[in-house]
């Protein structure tokens, strides 16, 4: 049987932490129920203990949401872990997700904690969510810049009280592809007990490695969760790109072998409705969501795709949600495009001769504008005397 990748989006708490994108009660429910017709399978819907709102909005979220299991946050004190057992109360499944900073750097200066200190109050926070649900995830926050001896101590000591994901995590986005997936190897060969939890990785995108980190740690490191936010969008540079992971994986399968249960048609819809609400554009080369992510602009590959889709795109716009891929029209496009075009829009010209024209007035039109759009295909050829 294939393995399954479990998707867990975060996009409503550590995307919501991106400056400038904090949303609603209501908008929150909306990109809740949107990222459940995607299939996710966790939806981390906020941080309880963090303000009223947040709350509410988990309450809300947690009493519709009947097909992905609902997750808040929650620091290592039995306070937020209280808080979030109460705005999860009504889900039909829900996770509670706790933390606690395992790296010297913030145990001394942010925590002002001993290592003793910490061990124990991870182990006290699992034992207290388990409590309220069997469904707990433990994170050493920092995870890729704590000792290893230390991790293992309390990793081991977190699954012996029952949590059931361990996740890894590249806080700063400080962990480098090869090291991250060697972690979790580490990680997992050497605590008696590892084969009790899922282990998951959250990766951040400082120097623009979160998905490859995050695919390192399931290739070689047997990660079997990744965390993820729609358009890669998270606290300073962001999060891995829930659409880039999933369509690796599910592009590669030959190279993964595993399944993820996402519905990939929902990918753009997803995109646009948080990029809309949340205010934050999408750059238009992003993989995947990118308005020209399916664009052809040049003539040889515009020749290549009329001719075979596979010469040039290694999936389908249409399996992502897009309606189509696109052929944009512009001065570095070739005869066979345009002819295409010009039979897209139903004009017949006469023969190779006016076809020749109408080519050399578009070439021409081309060099001064970007884009040609169809109603200058249309006004070209009308001022050109040809046949329609
Ligand atoms: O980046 C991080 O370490 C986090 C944890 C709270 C999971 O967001
Ligand atoms: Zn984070």
């Amino acid at each position: 049987m294939t393995d399954k990748l479990i998707i867990f989006d975060t996009t409503l708490r550590d995307g919501e932490q991106s400056p400038g994108a904090s949303m609603t009660k209501e908008e929150k429910l909306r990109i809740a129920k949107q990222l459940e017709r995607l299939k996710v399978d966790v939806i981390e819907a906020g941080f309880a203990a963090s303000s009223r709102g947040d709350f509410e909005a988990i309450q809300a979220i947690a009493a519709v949401i009947k097909n992905s299991t609902v997750c808040s946050l929650a620091r290592a004190h039995q306070q937020d872990i209280e808080q979030a057992a109460a705005a999860l109360r009504s889900a039909e499944a829900f996770r509670i997700h706790t933390f606690i900073a395992t790296s010297p750097l913030h145990m001394e200066k942010k925590l002002r904690m001993t290592p003793e200190q910490v061990l124990e109050q991870a182990r006290s926070a699992v034992r207290h969510a388990r409590q309220f649900t069997n469904d707990v995830e433990f994170s050493p926050e920092d995870s890729s810049r704590s000792q290893l001896d230390f991790l293992c101590r309390v990793l081991e000591a977190v699954i012996a009280e029952g949590a059931t994901t361990i996740n890894i995590t590249d806080t700063v986005g400080y962990a480098m592809p090869e090291h991250h997936g060697q972690l979790l190897r580490t990680l997992r060969e050497r605590i008696p007990n590892s084969e009790r939890a899922v282990w998951s990785v959250h990766c951040h995108n400082d120097l623009g490695l979160a998905v490859a980190n995050s695919l390192a740690a399931v290739k070689f490191g047997g990660a079997r969760q990744i965390e993820c936010t729609i358009n890669g969008l998270g606290e300073r540079a962001g999060n891995t790109s829930l659409e880039e992971v999933v369509m690796a994986v599910k592009t590669r399968q030959d190279y993964f072998g595993l399944e993820v249960g996402i519905d990939t048609t929902q990918i753009v819809p997803t995109s646009k409705l948080v990029s809309q609400i949340t205010g934050f554009m999408v750059q238009p080369n992003k993989a995947i969501v990118g308005a020209n992510a399916f664009a052809h602009a040049s003539g040889i590959h515009q020749d290549g795709i009329l001719k075979a889709r596979d010469t040039y795109e290694i999936m389908r716009a249409e399996e992502v949600g897009w309606s189509t891929n696109k052929i944009v029209l512009g001065k570095l496009s070739g005869r066979t495009a345009f002819k295409q075009r010009l039979q897209e829009l139903g004009i017949a010209l006469d023969g190779e001769n006016e076809l020749n024209t109408a080519f050399m007035r578009f070439k021409e039109l081309a060099d001064r504008k970007a884009e040609i759009y169809d109603e200058d295909i249309i006004a070209l050829v009308a001022a050109g005397g040809v046949a329609s």
